[in-house]
């Protein structure tokens, strides 16, 4: 989705087609055991998966008031950044929707919204730090599913992974007028 149509007043992202991707490739493959969503913003996938599985959700997010939020849906949620607080081998699933639309500095605004939507100027901003830490979190048999979109260069994002001895394949993908969204489905390399 385009930047200008989600710029408004809100200050936690509304589920959208990227959420509600990410949710129905999650469901299809967690079974149970403890499952992280990293940037849970308004708690949609989050509280799918601990209504539809018999995992152990906990959120976490950067923005309080998405903490707040997810909170109010019956999400356990610790403010964050990514997976720094969690200790290492802690998650049988990870999942992430990121803020991955590449956004020039001259167009960077800082508020909440900013924290959901931008990925920086190549999308990568946030995926990054998060790829490299999250081999540290996730169990050796762990899965962790990850919302990319063509804007954000998926090759690149798939490069990424491999360069933190992570391994990907495309769990579930779909298509719009301006950009395909793909969930890549991420292991430890020698799981
Ligand atoms: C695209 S929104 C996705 C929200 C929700 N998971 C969904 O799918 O509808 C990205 C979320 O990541 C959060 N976020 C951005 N940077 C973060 C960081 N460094 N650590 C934790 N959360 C972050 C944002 O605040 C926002 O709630």
């Amino acid at each position: 989705m385009k930047l200008a149509e989600r710029r408004g007043m809100a200050t936690v992202y509304e589920p959208a087609e990227d959420s509600r991707l990410l949710a129905t490739v999650a469901l299809d493959r967690i079974g149970g055991g403890r499952v992280l969503e990293v940037g849970v913003g308004s708690g949609y996938v989050a509280s799918r998966i601990d209504a539809e599985t018999s995992a152990t959700v906990v959120g976490c997010d950067i923005n309080p008031e998405a903490c707040r939020r997810a909170r109010s849906e019956g999400i356990e949620t610790v403010r964050s950044n990514l997976t720094r607080p969690f200790a290492a081998d802690s998650f049988d699933t990870v999942v992430f929707n990121p803020p991955y639309l590449p956004t020039p500095p001259d167009e960077e605004w800082d508020d909440p919204l900013e924290h959901a939507l931008s990925g920086g100027e190549d999308g990568r901003r946030v995926v990054r730090p998060f790829l490299a830490d999250l081999g540290r979190v996730l169990r050796p048999d762990g899965r962790a599913y990850l919302l990319v979109s063509s804007l954000t260069d998926i090759d690149a994002v798939v490069e990424l992974a491999e360069g933190t001895g992570l391994r990907t394949a495309e769990a579930g993908d779909a298509s719009f007028p301006f950009e395909r969204l793909v969930v890549l489905e991420i292991t430890h390399m020698n799981s």
